[in-house]
């Protein structure tokens, strides 16, 4: 009897002991709130699950929301519930760069680092670090293809171009726009490129939510109001900041009549699946390429460092005032794509199948 008992007491000690070592192992396991902007463009969908599975690999658990279809509200209040349910950190790419200032408030007393995913959070000194790409630099790979294609500084006649970028609340189009700018405005300037509608401010050329059918109503107005056509007035190029605007543009060029044989020079920017098609196609003349696989990474090993107490790796400490004061940030580096290197860019690197990409 006496044997049984001890046996009994030993087994309940051994008992406790594996549940409570159970139980304070899940409570040192830290969560990480990851909030995107959107559903419906591909790049925040792969940008979410590359994210939640990394971090999950690397031990975490994930707290991972879509702000429906770019509503600030809804973004506000996931932020807020990451923050009341103690994440340990938070990444969050914004819909609206300003609109954050109050709810991280609440981050910063409870100590809870931000990162700044993609899009900087502006007016807010609860932001620690910003992870992006060189956003100036997309712009300049777009202008240099246009400069380049269009043999601008050879060339005896003007050429006729429209000018697109993205959402007037995100603080990307400033350096998408800037970058774009700093190669083309001096042929504006000296007339070598020729804006017929004269809408060559950001303000004028932005779409609201990057959005698609934005993009194509404008360039259907555009059409209308300047004569634009295969037979009609002469179109050149388009300068778009991203994809998401390209498509809505290439839809209205080819309900314009354009077919890839007379197309206008169009940039891009993702490469995502339709506009990748839309190269192969001739509906579309580049795109940039920016890896997510590696922005993630980046975040990833940020979140490690912070949560280790060590300094994560940045490689940018000038470039990124959000309004209270420089960011530091680090930048993954953009690349050129078009239908002559999607094969190795995209394929071979794994990014698509040929199958994702109708081929
Ligand atoms: C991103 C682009 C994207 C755009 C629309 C920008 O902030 O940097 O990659 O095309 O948002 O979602």
């Amino acid at each position: 009897m006496k044997k049984l008992l001890s046996f009994l007491l030993i087994l309940m000690v051994a008992t406790t002991t594996v549940f409570a070592s159970g139980t304070s192992e899940d409570s040192d396991v830290k969560k990480i709130g990851v909030s995107m902007p959107t559903k419906s463009l591909q790049r925040w969908n792969q940008d979410g699950s590359n994210m939640k599975e990394k971090l999950e690999a690397a031990g975490y658990k994930v707290d991972l929301q879509y702000a429906g279809d770019n509503d600030i509200p809804t973004q506000v209040n996931q932020v807020e519930n990451m923050i009341m349910s103690n994440c340990d950190a938070i990444i969050i790419a914004a819909i609206d760069g300003s609109a954050l200032t109050e709810v991280l408030k609440e981050a910063k007393e409870k100590d809870i680092p931000v990162i700044s995913y993609d899009r900087l959070i502006m007016n807010s000194d609860a932001v620690s670090y910003y992870a992006t790409f060189d956003n100036f630099g997309v712009g300049v790979i777009q202008g240099e293809y246009l400069r380049d294609a269009m043999d601008l500084d050879n060339r005896t006649e003007p050429v006729y171009m429209e000018f697109f970028t993205g959402a007037p609340d995100d603080n990307n189009c400033v350096y998408f726009w800037g970058g774009a700018m700093s190669i083309l405005k001096p042929y504006l300037d000296n007339g070598t490129i020729i804006c017929k509608s004269g809408q060559t401010d950001r303000g004028q050329c932005s779409t609201p939510n990057w959005s698609t059918e934005e993009a194509q109503k404008r360039m259907e107005n555009l059409i209308t109001s300047n004569g634009y056509g295969p037979n009609g007035q002469r179109l050149d190029a388009v300068l778009s900041s991203n994809d998401s605007c390209a498509q809505g543009i290439t839809n209205a060029l080819v309900e314009a009549g354009y077919t890839k044989d007379n197309f206008p020079y169009l940039t891009g920017q993702d490469c995502d699946i339709t506009s990748v098609k839309n190269m192969i196609a001739g509906t579309q003349s580049m795109s940039v390429f920016k890896d997510t696989r590696t922005l993630a990474e980046k975040v990833v090993s940020m979140v490690d460092a912070l949560m280790k107490g060590s300094e994560p790796e940045i490689n940018d400490r000038e470039t990124y005032d959000n309004g209270t004061g420089i960011i530091p940030s680090f930048l993954c580096t953009p690349v050129y794509g078009s239908a002559d290197n999607y094969q190795e860019l995209l394929i071979d690197s794994g990014y698509y199948t040929p199958d994702q990409l109708g081929l």
